[in-house]
């Protein structure tokens, strides 16, 4: 099976052995046949968060799962559930068309509902985490179906149990969001802030928010649609007081984030771009020009063109800074 539109890098691979799962019952088979359940599995949700470096032997569970539904209120919250399958911006949309915020803030994300949690995907001050009730996972080890609440999910900055060994097995089924019933607007990341306020919004909706946000992303990210990406391919680097406090003696306009724990978040982007990456490239594989933390396919990358400009990145940005910055999407 060709997995070159199953990925947003849209990264020439191909599967050995290939499955959709819309359900719990697909997933029970697989563990039934001796020979499927010994093979080494890669579930698949929207392919944007990872990165094909060679063909895959083992067996790619593809998470097709399609279904949303709002289910009540409890607590002052409003539970919404979908499908693991579901493109998450649809669902998204879906929850502002009816007029339910918190999920706003999350628009134009690429990839699926299933695989939110899992990133713990957030964008302008919002996780996952802030928004999450439960989630439905099949067990591959025991052949149980859980429900998993925030504690049991361990969210960390774009990390969850899910990335872990202890989470391996877990294929997550379907996703439940608490949403506010008394919404209130996050402007807290700047940016949205500021675009809020010169566009005049006095007092936005949850939907003019969300239009925002698209608008901003629109600007700055590549639509994997017609330039190959990943999103942000490094993760911001996160650094102590004693480090942050080293580097700006050094480096005065550095951008860095006191974190609630002391530490400092600093702005990968903003590393790869002092160390004159922007909008330049090696073979196809390049860094956007409007975005540095984005790799892009300028057509025909390979796997390992990407791989190798990301250590090129790496190495320049540690010499300079003495700062390892860490990929964001899983290397296949
Ligand atoms: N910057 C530069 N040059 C660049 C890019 C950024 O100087 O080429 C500077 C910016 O001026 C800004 C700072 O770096 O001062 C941070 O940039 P930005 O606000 O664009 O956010 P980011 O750190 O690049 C993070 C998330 C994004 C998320 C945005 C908005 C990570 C790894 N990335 O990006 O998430 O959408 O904040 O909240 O945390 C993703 O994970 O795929 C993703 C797109």
């Amino acid at each position: 099976q060709p997995l070159d539109t199953f990925n947003t890098f849209r990264i020439p691979a191909r599967a050995r052995h290939y499955l959709r799962v819309d359900g719990a019952e697909q997933l029970a088979a697989v563990r039934a046949d001796p020979a499927l359940a010994a093979l080494p599995r890669l579930v698949l949700g929207g392919g944007s968060n990872l990165l094909f470096t060679r063909d895959v032997e083992g067996l790619v569970l593809h998470m097709t799962g399609q279904g949303r539904e709002v289910l009540g209120e409890e607590a002052g919250k409003i539970l919404v559930r979908a499908q693991a399958g579901e493109n998450w911006h649809a669902f998204v949309r879906f929850t502002l068309e009816q007029g339910i915020g918190g999920l706003e803030n999350l628009s134009l994300i690429p990839g699926t509902v299933g695989a939110a949690p899992i990133q713990n995907v957030g964008a302008y001050g919002v996780e996952t985490k802030d928004v999450f009730h439960s989630l439905t996972a099949y067990d591959m080890a025991s052949g149980a179906t859980r429900t998993l609440d925030t504690a049991a999910c361990r969210f960390g900055y774009r990390d969850s149990i899910f990335k872990h060994p202890d989470g391996a097995n877990l294929v997550v089924l379907d996703v439940t969001f608490a949403l506010p019933r008394a919404w209130q607007p996050n402007l807290r990341y700047a940016e949205l802030g500021n675009a809020v306020r010169e566009a005049g919004l006095t007092a936005p909706t949850p939907n003019a928010i969300g239009l925002m946000v698209e608008a901003i992303r629109r600007r700055k990210l590549p639509d994997p649609r017609e330039i190959g990406n990943a999103g942000s391919f490094f993760k911001n680097p996160v650094v102590s007081n004693a480090e942050c406090a080293r580097l700006l003696a050094q480096f005065p306009t550095l951008v860095h984030h006191a974190q609630p724990d002391g530490t400092f978040k600093l702005a990968a982007g903003w590393l790869i771009d002092q160390c004159g990456w922007k909008g330049r490239h090696l073979g196809a594989a390049g860094v956007y020009h409007k975005q540095a933390l984005v790799l892009v396919n300028l057509g025909g990358a390979t796997g390992q063109d990407v791989v190798q400009l990301a250590a090129a990145i790496q190495a320049d940005v540690a010499a300079r800074y003495g700062v390892m910055l860490e990929p964001e999407p899983v290397f296949i």
